[in-house]
């Protein structure tokens, strides 16, 4: 028997002086297979055409449907209303700056990241358009595939207690994003360069490893093991320290 669903949403619109931040309630029958983007769009039709919130493929790709359901970060098109209960409560992301109810900008924050971290390949030489291409194993290629997987919807941020608490915090995707060109054979940028980026305590030393960004990332990155690699880094290199006190048991 379909169920009804009782859904209590975030409203505010940031850039009205008279908008009120509220939650707002709807119910409405639950579609078999519906994923909660079309619930959302149903919502939108059928009651109330003046609630915003983003999506472009529908297909858990761009990454811009993301958002916290029932207090957990998620991707709302690859999430089926059958998976959760009957009362759903959404918000926006927090960390990224509110556009409105369920609309986050986190273009601005990515862009940002990736002007920190230099991302792009850094070669000692100049590009010559006539040179042969760059070859690479295919192992070698496969590794910088997964660690490009990144879809930039700001899950991992919005689940880390760190980033809520310190806006400037590199996060798993900008730390994601040094890694995969420490990965590329290409890429000639200094130890000097990446130290810069990596050892102030607003990147990986202030990462305190509750991994929340390992545990809700949609698309199962290996954020675990790749924080376990810059800090494995930084102790090589001098930037870290390994004398941290021994956890306590508590009680
Ligand atoms: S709409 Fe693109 S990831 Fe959900």
């Amino acid at each position: 028997m379909a169920r009804t669903l009782h859904f209590s949403i975030f409203r505010h619109n940031p850039y009205d002086p008279q908008s009120v931040p509220r939650m707002q309630s709807y119910t409405l029958d639950e579609t078999p297979r519906a994923t909660l983007f079309t619930t959302l769009n149903r919502i939108r039709e059928e009651q109330d055409p003046s609630l915003q919130f983003d999506f472009v493929c529908r297909a858990a790709i761009c990454g811009s449907c993301a958002m916290l359901v029932n207090g957990r970060p998620l991707l709302a098109c690859k999430t089926r209303t059958e998976e959760l209960p009957e009362t759903i409560t959404m918000h926006p992301l927090p960390f990224f700056r509110l556009v409105g109810d369920l609309s986050v900008d986190t273009g601005s924050w990515f862009g940002e990241m990736e002007q920190r971290v230099e991302s792009w390949v850094h070669q000692q030489h100049s590009f010559d358009p006539n040179g042969l291409e760059e070859r690479m194993s295919n192992d070698k290629a496969l590794e910088i595939y997964e660690l490009e997987r990144c879809i930039e919807c700001g899950c991992c941020l919005a689940a880390c207690g760190v980033a809520l608490m310190r806006p400037d915090f590199l996060g798993a995707a900008g730390m994601l994003r040094v890694a995969r060109y420490l990965a590329d054979p290409r890429d000639h940028r200094s130890e000097a360069q990446v130290l810069e980026v990596l050892a102030p305590d607003s990147a990986v030393s202030g990462c305190v490893g509750f991994l929340a960004c390992d545990d809700f990332c949609p698309k199962n990155l290996p954020l675990e093991e790749q924080w376990a690699f810059a800090r494995r880094w930084l102790l090589a290199h001098g930037a870290l320290s390994d004398n941290r006190p021994t956890p306590q048991r508590i009680g």
